[in-house]
């Protein structure tokens, strides 16, 4: 069965002619569950209750959107969470104790790096930060007490790749947990688990979700460490708001024809860019001028709709803001994903060597608008460039 009919076919509805069948499942919320009888209740202390227990036990809304997900990633396990951060800090928190090490690219989500830095530490976990477009060379960062690896490709500033398939052969070798941010691609441009990696994250707030008015996060996790994770989840009683997985599977539904569109529009842009005169480069990973075009080409079947460039001129703040204040169609904030096209602009600090080291990033996220307007818009921005 092709991605497009899973979306759309998966848990619902359920036919009971006593109900009203709608096409899209009810939303349950709730604390109290109600017990049949006492002996139900009794049960649970046995372990033996096979029924939900409480608003904290993934009603049926949540569990209808994870196993959604969890099909479409090929996972054994899927949980849903608050956000797209709180998903990575639960992951690292569920496979790290007292002593032990973990490695980050520097070019993950940066407060997901922060929380290492800072909430880790403080419990005596250890991090390094290796380059973004590291491969099978990740052995040289590989410690006694390194328990975890987490990815992120392409991160989704500068859009560096790693090599996935290579450093999962080192992780398999030593028993490191393999850990992959798969936002950018979604499950239907990249299959992580498929290539080896342990687990996928997702913040559901992007592309899942679609219209940028959901917080929600999501973690796949392989048959190997899903016993792990699910007993980390049940034991910290993470609520995730049915609302929010009531949309995030309404997103699903939709993600397909969605995708298709923000990649065709995306590059579009980013090869009308590459050729204006002012533009140096144009970090997007499905053109063949990106270091890591192969890495693309080998392991994803699509390309979102974010990517970044640079100018080949350094212009200062205030001219910065003439180019982008004078946007009419790209908005100016944080997060992407959506059917709204935004833009952010800034210089990134990174511990390991970049290659855009001082440069100013604008970064794209190409919305659903006619492609030719917004074309129209950034020439038209541009244009205030000296
Ligand atoms: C790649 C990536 N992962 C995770 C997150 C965190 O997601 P959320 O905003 O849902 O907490 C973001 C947010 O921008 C992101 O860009």
């Amino acid at each position: 069965m092709q991605d497009e009919t899973r979306l759309n076919g998966l848990t619902w509805p359920e036919r009971d002619s006593s109900k009203a069948t709608t096409v899209n499942p009810p939303i349950y919320k709730g604390s109290t569950v109600i017990f049949e009888r006492y002996a139900d209740m009794l049960q649970i202390s046995q372990k033996k209750y096979q029924g939900i227990t409480y608003g904290t036990d993934r009603l049926p809304t949540q569990r209808q959107f994870e196993e959604a997900l969890r099909e479409l990633e090929g996972g054994h396990i899927t949980r849903a969470f608050q956000s797209g951060i709180a998903a990575i800090q639960t992951t690292l928190m569920a496979f790290c104790k007292s002593g032990d090490h973990i490695l980050l690219c520097d070019n993950a989500y940066s407060p997901g790096q922060h929380f290492c830095k800072t909430i880790l530490k403080k419990f005596n976990v250890d991090c390094t930060l290796i380059p973004p477009n590291v491969g099978a060379d990740i052995e040289q960062y590989i410690q006694e007490n390194t328990v975890l690896i987490l990815l992120e490709s392409p991160g989704s500033i500068t859009f560096e790749l790693q090599d996935i398939r290579a450093i999962v052969a080192v992780a398999k070798q030593k028993n490191i947990v393999t850990v992959m941010d798969n936002t950018w691609a979604t499950p239907l441009f990249l299959k992580p688990l498929a290539l080896g990696i342990d687990v996928s994250i997702h913040s559901v707030t992007k592309y899942i979700s679609g219209y940028s008015d959901v917080l929600a996060g999501a973690v796949t996790v392989g048959e190997k460490y899903s016993a792990i994770f699910a007993k980390f989840y049940k034991i910290m009683e993470i609520y995730t708001p049915a609302e929010e997985c009531y949309l995030s599977l309404r997103g699903l539904h939709s993600l397909g024809p969605r995708l298709r569109q923000h990649e065709q529009s995306a590059l579009n842009i980013a090869q009308w860019l590459a050729s204006h005169r002012l533009i140096d480069q144009v970090l997007h990973p499905a053109l063949p001028t990106h270091p890591e075009h192969h890495l693309w080409k080998r392991d994803f079947t699509g390309s979102s709709g974010l990517f970044s460039f640079t100018f080949k001129d350094d212009y200062s703040e205030e001219e910065m803001g003439r180019f982008i204040d004078a946007l009419q169609l790209f908005h100016l904030g944080f997060s992407w994903g959506g059917y709204k096209s935004l833009v952010t602009a800034g210089k990134i600090k990174r511990t390991t060597p970049c290659r855009y080291e001082n440069k100013t990033i604008v970064r794209l996220n190409i919305g659903l608008e006619a492609v030719e307007d917004l074309q129209k818009d950034l020439d038209a921005a541009l244009s205030r460039l000296p």
